[in-house]
């Protein structure tokens, strides 16, 4: 993605890379109020840096998962296989106990220890999944260009858009799936508004969202997630794209928290609802909705808020309930595939019946 440096030239960066034996990412903890490059020394730091959404969004969590078991293959012992398995296998399950919902993460390390092969000494595995933890992070850039490519068909000019949580770059490799349509919208002119979604308790849309747009100066204002009603009603909004977490077989998708209630919306509206997401975001393996597990994350995220604080421009983390009022926060929710008009893939734009037609895209 391009990033406005302090001169005011901008710069191409990933949002995570391997360097050696290290995993660079973009510090998102601290986007929008400071750039910062936080480097992963171990599979335990990018276990941790999952865990605590210093790299986050589906994507990018699997794409940070996929090179933590290549920094495990690097550390591990390589007197046998055996031992060599061992620690890997114990890396898997510290990176896949990090996030459940994102089905990228546990498709991203799966595919990486798909290519472990014991009739191989330790040192050809190392090599061979340190490839192929690379090689997902290229088609990850790929996939997310080629959804812009298919979605922005969708935006016409002068269209008011919204949008839900971070689906963009920082949420991949590059580019983003519900971003992705938008930037390419308006790098070929079309003059488009982006109405982001704050995104509430953690607030991807009003930090993270705002701040990928404005290095591209893609116009956009951020409402609170409480009007979004208010501005589908006024028929303010063309249409909505948001990116999705995990998609089950007839179409039910997993993604962050509203996203739901605005799939109600656009349905009552009558303006159409897509779903950006790559092939490795939909899992056959679960049939509907009800089987995809919801991350609970802490209290502290809804009865605490982080932000830049004006008088000394330091972040800091203040309360905003009080102390003794309990709090709840699951991260994610379930919108029933009868909402969605439209998912857009790296390879094709997938329409209803998507029991029939998700199956015969992800075969072919
Ligand atoms: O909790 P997060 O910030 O990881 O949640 C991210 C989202 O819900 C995104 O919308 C989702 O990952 C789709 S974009 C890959």
């Amino acid at each position: 993605m391009l990033v406005k440096l302090p001169n005011n030239e901008t710069k191409e960066i990933l949002t995570l890379w391997m360097e050696g034996s290290d995993v660079k990412m973009i510090n998102q903890k601290l986007l929008p109020y400071k750039f910062e490059i936080y480097t992963a020394k171990t599979y335990q730091d990018t276990a941790k840096a999952i865990k605590n959404m210093t790299v986050r969004g589906a994507g990018a969590i699997g794409v940070a998962g996929a090179y933590g078991i290549a920094q495990a293959c690097l550390t591990a012992p390589k007197k046998d296989i055996n031992s060599f398995l061992k620690h890997v296998k114990k890396a898997e399950k510290t990176l896949k106990n990090t996030r459940p919902t994102a089905v990228n993460l546990f498709h991203d390390i799966d595919r990486v220890l798909a290519k472990l092969n014991i009739s191989l000494p330790p040192e050809k595995n190392e090599k061979i999944m340190i490839e192929e933890a690379k090689k997902i992070a290229e088609e990850s850039i790929i996939s997310g260009k080629k959804i812009g490519e298919n979605g922005e068909s969708l935006i016409k000019n002068g269209a008011k858009i919204m949008t839900h949580c971070n689906a963009g770059a920082l949420a991949f490799v590059d580019w983003g799936s519900a971003l992705a349509p938008i930037r390419l919208a308006h790098r070929n002119k079309k003059s488009i508004i982006v109405y982001v979604n704050e995104t509430r308790p953690r607030s991807q849309g009003a930090k993270l969202t705002s701040w990928e747009l404005l290095q591209e100066d893609i116009p956009h204002i951020i409402i609170p997630d409480t009007a979004a009603g208010y501005y589908i009603s006024r028929k303010e909004i063309d249409l909505i794209i948001i990116g999705a977490d995990r998609i089950a077989a007839n179409g039910d998708t997993a993604n962050k928290i509203g996203t739901y209630t605005l799939a109600i919306l656009a349905k009552e509206n009558n303006i159409p609802f897509y779903v950006a997401a790559p092939l490795s975001t939909f899992d056959l393996k679960t049939t509907n909705g009800k089987a995809i597990p919801i991350e609970q994350r802490s209290e502290t995220e809804i009865t605490h808020i982080w932000g830049l604080l004006e008088k000394n421009k330091k972040i800091e983390k203040i309360r905003i309930t009080p102390k003794n009022s309990p709090a709840k926060n699951p991260a994610f929710d379930i919108t029933p595939a009868k909402y969605i008009t439209t998912f857009i893939t790296e390879k094709t734009l997938i329409n209803p019946p998507f029991e029939k037609t998700i199956k015969e895209t992800l075969k072919n």
